[in-house]
């Protein structure tokens, strides 16, 4: 699949107010900070699409982008972060939930997971929560390009088993990298044989 067209469309804070067009959705959510707005720029190839920061807590709303004129990738505020006083944090779940919850068009959500570190509680207990509500989802490994391929490898592996401490099967899984474009190919292609079987 190629994007040849992105555009950004929307912003909102609940499902009744995002964009009319009722098109295919691919949600992107995470920690704060995981690479989640950068990730949507590196897949459209266009760096000033997603507003991005290296400070924490940059996406606060839904953010639609149509791509194509057929399908929309969604960026999400991210969860986490600490630093936001607690009635921001819950406005930022509240956001979040009603998008996961009630967003019939959403077809996919990639959770979003920092390459560098162990998989943490709060990831784990959001991926839990998913397949609790049978919401269909795949994981990303941002920031690949950060560590050699040995250590990489090794990370990925012991995710993978704290995953399957919870999970009888894995979900799909791919490796990216905002800098270097690791892990395009592969997303866009999963977003079409998705597309194509929905
Ligand atoms: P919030 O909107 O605050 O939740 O963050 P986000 O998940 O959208 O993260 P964002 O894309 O704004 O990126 C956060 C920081 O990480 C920025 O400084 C990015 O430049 C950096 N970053 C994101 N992806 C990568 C990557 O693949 N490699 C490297 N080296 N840096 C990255
Ligand atoms: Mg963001």
């Amino acid at each position: 699949m190629k994007i040849v067209d992105a555009r950004f469309v929307g912003s909102s804070t609940r499902v009744a107010q995002k964009p009319s067009a009722k098109l295919p959705e691919f949600a992107f959510i995470g920690r704060s900070n995981v690479g989640k707005s950068s990730l949507i720029n590196m897949l459209t190839g266009n760096r000033k699409l997603a507003m991005t920061s290296a400070t924490p807590g940059k996406t606060k709303l839904i953010n639609h982008f149509l791509i194509n004129s057929s399908w929309y990738l969604v960026d999400l505020p991210g969860y986490g972060f600490a630093k936001l006083p607690q009635s921001g944090r819950d406005e930022i779940k509240r956001i979040i939930r009603d998008y996961i919850m009630n967003s019939e068009e959403m077809v996919m959500l990639f959770v979003l997971v920092d390459s560098r570190h162990d998989i943490g509680k709060i990831d784990l207990d959001f991926i839990s929560e998913l397949g609790e509500n049978r919401i269909p989802f795949s994981i990303i490994f941002t920031k690949c390009d950060k560590q050699g391929p040995n250590v990489l490898a090794r990370q990925i592996e012991r995710d993978q088993a704290l995953l399957l401490q919870q999970w009888e099967e894995l979900p799909p899984m791919f490796l990216s990298s905002s800098e270097n474009g690791m892990g395009k190919d592969e997303i866009l292609d999963y977003i079409e044989s998705v597309l194509s079987s929905t």
